[in-house]
């Protein structure tokens, strides 16, 4: 049975999904392996490398999917009017396994239900513990979260540590992460090691010991709506107005006292939650920078621009797409391991083919369509 491996063509990306390391395990689980050439070039992986570990190497797209039981992305397929018609190429019946996005790209699954292909969604595996190794989110937010340090640091025309030197004092950077999940978490660690004094905010009371416990000090409107701010899953609720008047001024408060803000806050399938406004910019010090880490999904900060990096009234913000792929090489090794993990789950125990038991929670959790349908039911309305 035949995995095969596309390369990655939408813009800002430059992961791969698969490694010679999970080329590895594939062929240990008794499966065929092909890679389009070039597919790990901009993760520095070279097809010589993929060849040693057992892959067959493809020229073209086509090739490469044709005959395939199992096609492992990143990113969604692209469709014909993007210039390439992955899509088409699917073979019918064949498993798509990637990010494939649905919330903001929900015509898609219609195109899948048509060509007949079983599409995955990664994003979509439960957060429980039987599937912590699938979890891109985690692998992935984990890695955002040190790099947005670094961007911030780069931008950022002082120090973060206090030097005390001959010349006088360095004073320390203040760092204020908003939304302490798995990249604010991370974010928190990258700036206090780089030697930052660092604050951080959320909605979540259960993130104050986590904060804490990374001897950064935690700053939150704590009232009876926070004892219900979070969902089963452990995700972020929306919150009143009444609540997002109080935490504003808060904020506020807090903001013009900083020299960077790394802002993470997410609300799953929802607009990100505005909390970084215009006033609370212009009372920053000259020099500040803002990293909005939630642009792609509206943003956090009311000036980011997804893409780019702004300036406004003397602070920069930083609005870059796709976060993942600035830290590809990393990215690609842990997001192909959370998939070769996926892939196994979905193995028949003699190895070498696909025995899907349809019934287990995770499988439910991802499969978005099934004999051409769709069939996740927070999406059956688009069919
Ligand atoms: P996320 O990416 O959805 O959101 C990032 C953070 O922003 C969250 O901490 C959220 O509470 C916060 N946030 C949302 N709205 C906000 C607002 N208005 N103001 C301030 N902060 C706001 O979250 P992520 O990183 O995916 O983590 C979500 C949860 O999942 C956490 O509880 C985490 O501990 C849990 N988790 C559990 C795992 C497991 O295997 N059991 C694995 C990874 C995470």
């Amino acid at each position: 049975m035949k995995i095969a491996v596309l390369q990655e063509r939408r813009p800002f990306e430059k992961r791969v999904a698969a490694t010679p390391d999970t080329v590895k395990k594939y062929k240990t689980l008794g499966y065929d392996v092909t890679v389009e050439t070039g597919a790990g070039v901009a993760s520095a992986l070279l097809d010589a490398q993929y060849q040693a570990a057992g892959a067959v190497i493809a020229p073209t797209p086509e090739a490469t999917v044709d005959g395939a039981s199992v096609i492992l992305k990143v990113q969604r397929p692209m469709a014909a009017n993007e210039g390439i018609d992955e899509m088409g190429m699917m073979p019918r019946g064949a498993l798509l396994i990637g990010m494939l996005n649905p919330y903001a790209a929900l015509e898609d699954l219609q195109a899948y239900a048509k060509q007949g292909v079983v599409a995955m969604s990664m994003e979509l595996v439960p957060r429980i513990t039987r599937a912590q190794s699938m979890d891109v989110l985690s692998s992935q937010s984990n890695l955002v979260g040190y790099k947005a340090v670094l961007d911030a640091a780069e931008q950022f025309g002082r120090a973060f540590p206090m030097m005390m030197t001959a010349a006088g004092t360095v004073p320390p950077a203040r760092v204020f992460v908003m939304g302490a999940g798995v990249a604010g978490l991370q974010a928190i660690a990258t700036a206090k090691r780089l030697g930052a004094i660092v604050s951080a905010t959320d909605v979540r009371p259960a993130a104050k010991e986590q904060v804490q416990s990374l001897g950064a000090s935690f700053v939150m409107v704590e009232n009876d709506e926070t004892k219900q701010a979070e969902t089963s899953g452990g995700y972020a609720k929306e919150m009143s107005a009444d609540y997002k008047r109080q935490q504003a001024a808060l904020i506020a408060e807090t903001i013009k006292k900083q020299d960077i803000v790394i802002c993470t806050a997410l609300i799953p399938g929802r607009a990100a939650p505005r909390l970084v406004s215009r006033e609370m910019l212009q009372s920053m010090k000259t020099g500040s920078v803002v990293v909005d880490l939630a642009v792609e999904q509206g943003g956090n900060c009311e000036m980011s621009e997804a893409g780019s990096v702004v300036e406004f009234d003397g602070v920069r913000i930083i609005g870059y797409r796709n976060m993942p792929s600035r830290i590809a090489v990393d990215a690609s090794a842990l997001y192909a391991r959370n998939v070769a993990s996926f892939v196994q789950l979905l193995s028949a125990p003699s190895g070498g083919e696909l025995a899907i038991n349809w019934e287990d929670e995770i499988v439910k959790a991802v499969s978005l369509t099934r004999d051409g349908s769709v069939v996740h039911p927070q999406f059956q309305s688009v069919s």
